[in-house]
């Protein structure tokens, strides 16, 4: 439409009209007001504007309001800075190091599910999220909020991410400077946040010898002329990774339950599954590898209900993606929700399927599994959430059955992360040996 372009539907319904763009090709433009945006839907192009010619794209749009969780942290911090913090962080996510996490994961998470009682529904996203925010601090930052401090620090990263898509969508400069409700909520929400990272980084300085974790890493930090980080990056650092790496394990899991929740089938071979492995306490390394149907639940889940739904970049130079010239500033958008319900790569993309999963069967196209994203800007916690999701997941199916609670139908929502409109179970207790009884 004339002045407005594809905005309507795309405010409308975002994951239906990105999913649309798809019959137009592998490249298609579009406008938003006075903008237009370039969408990229095939595996082959996404390779080249994430791996070959990643050098000529910046993070884009969305990241660059994401910076609102603090001076340039990790996911959103470009070209050497980018480089030296990845560089500096890395070893934190190393193979070795997940092993050592999963003993954390475990007694993290652990008395918190042992805690629900079958008495009434529970709102399934927050206690995924309150779990999974546990993991990251306690893994990372050697610490565990009580549940008052937990919620208060979500409630501020669910406001802060709101308040950057809002300004991603429409991006009017002056509107984010007013004191508008909204304005006023994330900036309470950012002091709220800063209040938490700052007390955590305090306990480290008191205590300097008592932690090994990526907090000590980036105290002890210093530049090649020996100056230490700022305190302003260091908050700014293990804000981002609280952000980056809390809400997209937790809604995974949460589609995960609400897909079980439907199919009765896949929910009894999970439990078959964890009541064969999880014989010994604590769940250790050896027992995760052992867990192949959980494991292949987690990716579908990764796959149908990809968490980063939506992912932008920038062209700093010209480029040219297959038959496009890209002019500098424009702006790029690509869905691995949409690339991963593709009909071209998956047959049948809108079943639930683990066994799709199964090495025997065929496996999609290179490029075509993308929800960590590709190339320079992959996903640092790929293999921590990974090993965090699947722990999860069979702790929970071995102590619980979790029932939907009738009510509205569930409906993705793509805010940040793509979460379930509002999903509500009941956690029905499961005792060992009348396990497979409770199941039927
Ligand atoms: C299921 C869970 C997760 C999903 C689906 C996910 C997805 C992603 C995606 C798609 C990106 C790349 C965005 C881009 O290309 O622009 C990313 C980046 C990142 N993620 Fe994750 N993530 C998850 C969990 C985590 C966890 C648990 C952590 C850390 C504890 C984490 C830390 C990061 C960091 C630091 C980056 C920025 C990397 C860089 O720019 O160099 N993520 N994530």
């Amino acid at each position: 439409m004339p002045l407005i372009g594809h905005a309507v539907p795309l405010v409308r319904d975002r994951l239906a009209f990105l999913q649309d763009l798809r019959r137009h090709g592998p490249i298609v433009r579009f406008s938003v007001g006075p903008k237009t945006v370039t969408a990229i839907n095939s595996p082959d192009l996404l390779q080249e504007m994430l791996t070959t010619k990643s050098r000529h794209f910046s993070k884009g749009l969305l990241f660059e309001k994401l910076k609102l969780f603090g001076n340039d942290a990790l996911p959103v911090a470009e070209g050497s800075r980018h480089l030296t913090r990845r560089r500096l962080l890395q070893p934190a996510f190393h193979h070795q190091q997940i092993d050592h996490y999963i003993r954390t994961m475990y007694t993290t998470v652990d008395p918190m599910i042992a805690a629900w009682r079958s008495t009434g529904p529970l709102d399934l996203k927050t206690e995924m999220q309150l779990m999974t925010q546990n993991v990251v601090m306690a893994a990372l930052f050697s610490t565990t909020p009580d549940r008052e401090t937990g919620h208060a620090i979500l409630k501020s990263v669910d406001t802060l991410f709101a308040a950057a898509l809002r300004r991603a969508l429409l991006p009017l400069p002056l509107l984010e400077r007013l004191p508008t409700p909204g304005n006023r909520r994330a900036r309470r929400a950012g002091r709220v946040m800063r209040a938490a990272v700052g007390q955590i980084i305090a306990d480290h300085l008191a205590h300097p010898d008592a932690h090994d974790d990526i907090v000590s890493l980036l105290l002890s930090a210093r530049d090649q002329d020996g100056t230490p980080l700022a305190d302003e990056d260091i908050l700014s650092e293990v804000t981002g990774l609280l952000a980056a790496g809390s809400e997209t394990t937790a809604v995974t899991l949460t589609w995960l339950f609400h897909e079980l929740g439907r199919n009765p089938d896949l929910e009894r071979r999970l439990h078959d599954e964890v009541d064969a492995v999880l014989t010994d306490e604590p769940l250790t390394t050896q027992s995760l590898t052992r867990l192949t149907f959980t494991r292949r639940l987690v990716n579908e889940s990764l796959r149908m209900y990809s968490p980063a739904w939506l992912v932008t970049r920038q062209a700093t130079e010209p480029v040219r993606l297959a038959d496009v010239d890209l002019r500098v500033g424009e702006d790029i958008v690509w869905s691995p929700y949409t690339l991963h319900r593709d009909p071209a790569l998956y047959p049948d993309p809108l079943r639930f399927d683990p066994d799709r999963w199964l090495p025997e069967r065929p496996q999609p196209p290179k490029g075509a599994f993308l929800p960590f994203g590709a190339g320079k800007r992959q996903c640092m916690g790929n293999e921590f959430a990974l090993a965090e999701a699947t722990l999860i997941t069979a702790l929970i199916a071995s102590r619980w059955r979790l029932r939907p609670v009738p009510g509205p139908a569930v409906r993705p929502i793509g805010a940040i992360t793509l979460h379930p409109s509002a999903l509500h179970m009941t956690a029905q207790a499961r005792t060992p040996g009348r396990r497979h009884e409770e199941a039927a």
